[in-house]
């Protein structure tokens, strides 16, 4: 189960590559968008599945920061909709460049909460 569990975490990171990496291509002037939506959808599942991994499997010996989490979520659940939003008024010819700029400061943001909140 600890490969599994693992395994996840590697989908996890690649999510965050994808949504971070991508909002980067995007500061610097090219690409499109649809990576970065993938990157913010897979963080979601990914993320949702390592909380019931960790909390349901006891021999993992995962013990989560539960106000952490709460905040990444909320943060994750926030990037996806700015995503969304700001993808389809792009596709409907209007401004969504803002939002989708919004949603890869808040990826970053998600790594640096990560990272350092201990
Ligand atoms: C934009 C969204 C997100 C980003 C960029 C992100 C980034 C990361 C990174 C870099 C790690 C590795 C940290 C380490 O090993 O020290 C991690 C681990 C983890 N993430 Fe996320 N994450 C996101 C969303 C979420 C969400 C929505 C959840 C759950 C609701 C979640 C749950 C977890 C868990 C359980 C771990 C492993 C345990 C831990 O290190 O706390 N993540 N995430």
């Amino acid at each position: 189960m600890q490969f599994v569990y693992d395994l996840v975490v590697v989908a996890h990171l690649l999510g965050m590559a994808a949504l971070v990496g991508g909002w980067l291509v995007l500061l610097a002037g090219a690409g499109s968008t649809t990576v970065m939506a993938w990157g913010a959808r897979a963080q979601l599942v990914t993320g949702l599945v390592l909380v019931g991994l960790a909390e349901g499997v006891s021999s993992l010996d995962e013990h989560l920061n539960h106000t952490k989490i709460g905040v990444k979520l909320l943060v994750a659940i926030a990037a996806v909709a700015l995503l969304e939003i700001g993808r389809a008024r792009t596709k409907r010819g209007q401004d969504g460049s803002g939002l989708v700029r919004a949603a890869g400061a808040l990826g970053a943001l998600n790594v640096a909460v990560a990272a350092l909140w201990n």
